[in-house]
């Protein structure tokens, strides 16, 4: 039999916010590497979509909104012993830093920061991720490699998410639990299209990118892949970035 490094048989797997975009699609190619799916969105008919397209299984789905601790609490019981989990909840609200407010600041940390350090920190205490394990956080280059106007909530969140995620990478360690973040740039998801970024500037956007074009959601599921899988046993406390050249400018 080949040796295929990458493969994530047998492999049991948390993708949180798996109901649409990039959560979705990494979902969906762990399934297809030979993983065991627990997938979260609260969109019920969008997550059991996802749940529909996964290949082999068995595989399990719940419905958490993370703005409420006490649904990531009864997630967390709720759970098999893991081998990996991705955090992908995640969401923006574009405001200049003079119109920023606390109700905002408030919910986007919550979901964007807040829940992934408090489950991280859940699923070690109920002994939930098996060792060797992988965390893998959707965090984005807004706040770690770049900012843009209006970004600041949303940039604050993911900053503060890579120095968790950095942080943990080393409290973790010995336990042999490995924490790594991707960093994606634009990617074509709803993210874009909630009316927050107009079409022009989103036309206007491209053009800063050296490869052309945004990214596609199962191309930033692949690098959620290497670091959930064997190809990067040794990598751990790293931000990979994902972002179709865009930085180099
Ligand atoms: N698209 C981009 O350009 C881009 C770039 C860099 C980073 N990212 C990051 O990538 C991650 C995924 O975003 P995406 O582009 O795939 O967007 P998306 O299609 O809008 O997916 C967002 C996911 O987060 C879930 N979610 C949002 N709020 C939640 C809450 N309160 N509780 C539980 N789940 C919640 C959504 O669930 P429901 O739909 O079921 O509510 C959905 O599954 C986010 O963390 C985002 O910050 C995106």
């Amino acid at each position: 039999m080949v040796n295929n490094p990458f493969s994530l048989s047998n492999r049991t797997i948390l993708v949180a916010g798996a109901s649409s975009g990039i959560g979705r699609a990494t979902a969906i190619e762990c399934a297809k590497l030979g993983a065991r799916l627990v997938i979260t969105g609260r969109d019920k008919n969008n997550l059991n979509d996802t749940y529909d397209s996964l290949e082999g299984g068995p595989h399990e789905q719940f419905i958490v909104d993370f703005q409420n601790l006490s649904e990531l609490n009864e997630l967390v019981k709720s759970l098999p012993l893991l081998d990996g989990c991705v955090y992908g909840a995640g969401f923006t609200k574009l405001l200049l830093t003079q119109f920023i407010n606390m109700d905002d600041i408030d919910q986007i940390f919550q979901v964007n920061t807040v829940a992934p350090m408090l489950l991280t920190q859940r699923l070690v205490k109920e002994k939930k991720l098996n060792n060797p394990a992988s965390i893998v956080f959707i965090s984005s280059v807004a706040g770690v490699y770049n900012v843009s106007p209006g970004n600041a909530m949303y940039s604050a969140s993911k900053g503060a998410l890579n120095a968790f995620m950095k942080n943990a990478a080393l409290d973790l360690a010995p336990k042999g639990i490995r924490c790594n973040s991707v960093n994606p740039g634009m990617v074509d998801t709803k993210f874009l299209k909630d009316g927050t970024v107009s079409e022009t500037q989103l036309i206007e956007h491209k053009k800063r990118y050296p490869l052309q074009r945004f990214g596609q959601p199962e191309e930033v599921a692949y690098g959620v892949i290497y670091l959930l899988s064997n190809a990067s046993a040794w990598v751990t406390g790293t931000a990979l970035l994902m972002d179709g050249g865009l930085t180099l400018r």
